[in-house]
This record gives structure tokens, C-alpha cells and sequence, in this order.
């Protein structure tokens, strides 16, 4: 019988994991010393167990992964999976100025050595097809996107699904058709880390729908803003926002909400606008040992 085991901050997916698999639950004992320096102790014994380490921020406890992957491994648990729903360090997948380090293929690298496989929801695959051009362990990549498109069909009346750029566009394509709505790209540029511009196309034929922006990430809110501010200026009403993965730094969301009619997030980070619950998605994935 498989064992979840989360780090600090993932239990409550967790354990909807466990329950949505019929899986073990286990808890990972961990804490500071004086120093700051982390201690863990897993407490279950994982021996001759498939394990998966539920984590939702790596980018504070990637140590913590690996000092349990290798205790893990010590106490001769069978394959070791990382879930990370949300997997960080996709976005700087290019050197764009010289000098800058090309952290996506750093990450990947440091987790394809750390467990034996990956489960993620929508990585941010830009530059890269597939992740399997960046990790050497099995991955897999599931999506949101039929959650989101059962989401919005049950919420939203007429809706149309707008991506605020071009990247967007395979979401925006995939849930629109699954919930028989049209849909519309926007095209971004991006002038800094908190400076977006977008330009809307003709949506004349649309008016008396209402704009549902989907977007795999939210961070600094600046795309929503700016997406809803376009539409609003053509006479649509403030847009419904469906994010995968909840981010939003600082005062992020706060601002994001004023400029919209209602923000809603999948749970693959812990944000007060999670909605949509991924926990089935990873059990099957974890169940049936898909690869992808
Ligand atoms: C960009 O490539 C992504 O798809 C998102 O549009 C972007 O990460 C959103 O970032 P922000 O919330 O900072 O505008």
C-alpha cells in the first residue's frame, strides 16, 4: 500500500490525496534546531512501500526533500515519488541576459537525482516541449483543465474563455471546447517583472458574454489586471479569473481582486481562492502509474 508522506505546509492535500486513493497517510516529524538547521524524522515505517512525498513549496524545502528522500532510501522504502502539483523554476528556462542562470534545467536536474519519479499538474512549458527534455526521471504532467472546464460550466452562464497571451492559449483552447464555449487570445508584452501590456483583438461578436480569463499562474496579478482592464475598456464586464497555480506575491491578490469579479484557483498551492481540488487528478496518476 502506497504511503503519502507530506512536507511541511502540504498536509491538507495530503491528506485529500490519501482519502481520494485509499492510500496511507504518514507524518513527517520536523522542526529547527537553534541553529535554523532542519530535522525530520518519518514517522511510519516506509520499508518495501512505494512513497510519495507531497510537496507544494520546493522552493523552501528542497532540502527537507532530499534529507527524506535519502531517509527514505535508508529504510529501504520502494519507488519514491515526488508530487509536486506546482512545479517552480519552469519560467527561467533561457538565458535572456547574459550571465543569468538557466534555473529550470538547474531544479531539474537536482530533483531527477533526489527521488524516481515526478507528478505534476501544468508545468509551464514554454521554451520546452516536454519534460522529459529537462528531467531524467519519469514525469508526469497532469491537467486542469477538464477540472476547470466542469468548474466554469457549472458556475459561469455564457461564458467566454479569454487566455491574456499567447502561451495561454493551449488552456484557453482545451477548456473552451470542453465547455462548448468560444474563446479568445489576447496578445501580452511584458516589460518588467510588475509591467504587462496587452492588446485584445476584435470580440464585437461576443458582447453579452461574460469573460472568464484563464491563466496557468498568478503571481504578480499584473497580467489579470491589465486583461481585465482591456475588456472592461470594450464594454465587458469585469472578468471571472480561473488560475491553476495560485501564487500571488505580497499584495498581489488583493489588487487582482479589486480589478476583477471573482478569482478562483485549483489547490495545487494553498490560497484562499482554491476552488477547484486536484486531489482526485494525483490519486489517479499515483494509482495507475501513468506516465507522461
Ligand atoms: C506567463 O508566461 C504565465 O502564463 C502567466 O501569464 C504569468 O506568469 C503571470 O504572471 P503575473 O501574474 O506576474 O502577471
Amino acid at each position: 500500500m502506497r504511503l503519502i508522506l507530506p512536507l511541511p505546509g502540504s498536509e491538507a492535500l495530503s491528506a485529500e490525496l490519501a482519502a481520494a486513493g485509499a492510500f496511507d497517510l504518514a507524518r513527517l516529524e520536523f522542526r529547527r534546531f537553534p541553529d535554523g538547521e532542519r530535522y525530520v524524522r518519518i514517522d511510519a515505517d516506509p520499508k518495501g512501500r512505494p512513497v510519495a512525498i507531497v510537496c507544494q513549496n520546493a522552493d523552501e524545502h528542497f532540502l527537507t526533500l532530499a534529507f527524506v528522500a535519502d531517509a527514505l532510501r535508508d529504510l529501504r522504502a520502494g519507488e519514491i515519488t515526488l508530487v509536486a502539483p506546482y512545479l517552480g523554476y519552469m519560467r527561467q528556462d533561457a538565458r535572456f541576459r547574459p550571465g543569468e542562470a538557466v534555473t529550470s534545467r538547474t531544479f531539474a536536474r537536482l530533483v531527477s537525482t533526489t527521488v524516481d519519479r515526478l507528478v505534476t499538474v501544468d508545468p509551464h512549458l514554454h521554451r520546452f516541449a516536454s519534460l522529459a527534455e529537462l528531467y531524467d526521471i519519469p514525469c508526469t504532467a497532469l491537467r486542469a483543465a477538464p477540472l476547470i472546464a466542469q468548474w466554469i460550466a457549472r458556475e459561469v452562464p455564457e461564458p467566454l474563455i479569454i487566455g491574456p497571451d499567447a502561451e495561454s492559449e493551449q488552456w484557453a483552447a482545451e477548456i473552451a471546447s470542453r465547455s462548448g464555449a468560444p474563446y479568445a487570445v489576447l496578445s501580452k508584452r511584458r516589460q518588467g517583472d510588475r509591467q504587462v501590456e496587452i492588446a485584445v483583438p476584435d470580440l464585437a461578436a461576443h458582447h453579452g458574454r461574460q469573460p472568464v480569463l484563464i491563466d496557468d499562474i498568478a503571481s504578480s496579478g499584473r497580467t489579470l489586471i491589465a486583461a481585465s482592464a482591456e475588456l472592461r475598456n470594450l464594454g465587458f464586464p469585469a472578468p471571472v479569473c480561473v488560475v491553476v497555480h495560485a501564487i500571488f506575491g505580497g499584495d498581489a491578490f488583493e489588487r487582482t481582486a479589486e480589478a476583477v469579479t471573482r478569482i478562483v484557483s485549483t489547490d495545487t498551492l494553498p490560497h484562499q481562492s482554491n476552488a477547484i481540488s486536484v486531489a482526485s487528478l494525483l490519486s489517479g496518476a499515483l494509482s495507475d502509474g501513468r506516465r507522461g
